[in-house]
């Protein structure tokens, strides 16, 4: 087995993984690792922007009030205060390391707004290309600096003494690479993609919270995953259509041109997405409906979201027509490993960030581009925590465990689903909707035998199943503790928040199972 050392370990090349790296990199040797390539994070792909209180009539107090209530006050609140006062700062430092963000004529930051937000603060760039422009100033700052090794699938965590040094991760042949690391930081990303309906298009299987539980760390909230109320329903390519689209006026409409927002929250079209997700719901699923977003108010729609655009084109829709078939779908996971204001674990040298953890910061349902902010605010958190510690209280110790301690497993593949299988069981049983005789059958569909197992020796197909498979029983066993509805947690059963539940967090390890 390869062995290769660093100081710090990154798994996952996203916002957070990449910022993290470069804060890290001129005192730290840093391997950042990833598992396809740059294109290929969910930072690459968003749409919308950045949210931070920019405008002068704007403050990171409403911006923190907007948060909290799109969270429905599940949100930890010093969490949200930090990730709000930095928002300013956090798009200021992108424009200082090169991100072209777009601009007005008097050079003032471009202000959208998305779902949520009682202001105008969302920050983009290229119209709808915000994350492609920030990740691709992050790739060129980075470059010569820190070692980014795509393709490697992280498969378990190095563990001596309920300490983390490293991971174990496997290429694309199936080879395996020992990453001996002092300090290991999971910014892997999160679960949406055990979702048939997503917009998560490559991975986001879970496989790093995965990593972690069977490490025995702790994981919260895993039963709260946003659907956007506005994925492209018009062809195979699938694909979102940003919110800030609602933000230029665009309007939900059903099949008979009918505007349904109206009346069922003030912001209307623009309500939090958990709100505007369910009522897309019910218009498909109870009235029998398609839904559309109307876009015929939005003027010069091909210059203000061009990837909108093409994408539509692709799928044989065209604008000029002026209504874009939309649908919900998983797209952002608020559950994760728990974490810190530093983004310290409940496992020594182990930090996790951005969607992968859970700091409370989204709470039951994120307000609308608060996702790469936080990446942001923790990838810079956790590498002062990191840059903060004196390394002689950290030794690396060597040698480990061959591969031949490690066991084969009999037969596990056997236990396990197909991904398409898991994919549908999630849509239809731990989906926008959900109930107990639901999740209780879905919970025995993808229930596993052997919780535990050592994965070093499994091919990766096996290895991605088994992630998807548990992180599937994870979010299942959490909805169906959690028998009351609160942001984007919708029980039919329990259609209302119940007090008892107030800021109750249900945690996960394999050590302990709280509610
Ligand atoms: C969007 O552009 O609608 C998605 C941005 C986000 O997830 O916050």
């Amino acid at each position: 087995m390869n062995r290769i050392e660093a100081d710090v370990l990154i798994i996952g090349g996203g916002i957070a993984g990449l910022m993290a790296a470069e804060y890290l990199s001129s005192h730290k040797n840093v391997i950042v690792v990833t598992k396809f390539s740059a294109e290929k994070s969910n930072s690459y792909l968003a749409q919308g922007g950045i949210s931070a209180a920019i405008d002068k009539n704007d403050s990171w107090a409403e911006h923190l009030l907007d948060t909290l209530k799109a969270g429905h006050h599940h949100n930890d609140q010093e969490m949200v205060k930090r990730l709000v006062q930095e928002g300013t700062e956090v798009v200021h430092t992108l424009a200082d390391w090169g991100v072209r963000f777009d601009r007005n004529n008097d050079g003032s930051f471009m202000l959208g707004k998305e779902g949520g937000h009682h202001r105008n603060r969302i920050v983009h760039a290229g119209g709808d290309q915000t994350g492609k422009k920030v990740m691709d100033a992050l790739f060129s700052r980075l470059n010569d600096k820190v070692r980014i090794i795509n393709h490697q699938y992280a498969v378990d965590l190095v563990i001596q003494n309920n300490q983390c040094f490293g991971a174990y991760c496997k290429d694309e042949a199936g080879n395996l690479v020992f990453f001996h690391s002092r300090h290991t930081i999971l910014a892997g990303g999160g679960y949406a993609g055990i979702y048939a309906t997503t917009s998560n298009k490559y991975g986001s299987d879970g496989s790093v919270i995965c990593m972690a539980y069977r490490a025995g760390v702790e994981l919260s909230d895993l039963e709260f995953v946003q659907f956007h109320p506005t994925l492209f329903s018009g062809g195979e390519s699938g694909g979102l259509i940003t919110e800030a689209v609602r933000g230029q006026g665009g309007i939900l409409v059903n099949s008979k041109g009918v505007p349904f927002m109206e009346g069922v929250h003030p912001l209307k079209d623009l309500a939090p997405r958990d709100i505007v997700s369910r009522r897309i719901f019910e218009e498909i699923h109870i009235h029998g409906e398609k839904v559309y977003l109307d876009i015929k108010g939005i003027t010069n729609f091909d210059k203000k979201f061009p990837g909108v655009t093409a994408l539509c084109k692709k799928g044989g829709i065209s604008i000029e027509e002026g209504l874009i078939p939309v649908a919900p779908g998983a797209h952002f996971t608020m559950g994760g490993i728990r974490a810190d204001h530093n983004g310290r674990t409940s496992m020594k040298g182990l930090y996790a960030i951005g969607e992968c953890a859970n700091t409370g910061v989204h709470g039951a349902n994120r307000l609308a581009s608060n996702s790469l902010l936080e990446g942001a605010v923790f990838a810079k958190a956790a590498s002062q925590s990191i840059l903060s510690k004196s390394e002689e209280n950290v030794s690396v110790p060597f040698p480990f465990p061959g591969l031949e301690t490690f066991s084969q497993n009999n037969d596990l593949s056997s236990e396990l689903l197909s991904e398409e299988h898991i994919q549908s069981v999630m849509d239809k049983h731990a989906g926008i909707c959900r109930n107990q005789k639901g999740l209780e059958d879905a919970s025995d569909r993808v229930q596993l035998n052997t919780l535990n197992p050592s994965l070093i020796n499994e091919p990766l197909s096996v290895i991605k199943r088994f992630n998807m498979q548990t992180m599937a029983w994870l979010t299942i066993t959490s909805c169906l503790k959690r028998a009351e509805s609160r942001g984007s947690h919708y029980r039919s059963d329990f259609p209302f928040k119940q007090n008892d539940w107030e800021q109750k967090k249900i945690i996960r390890s394999l050590q302990h199972d709280e509610s």
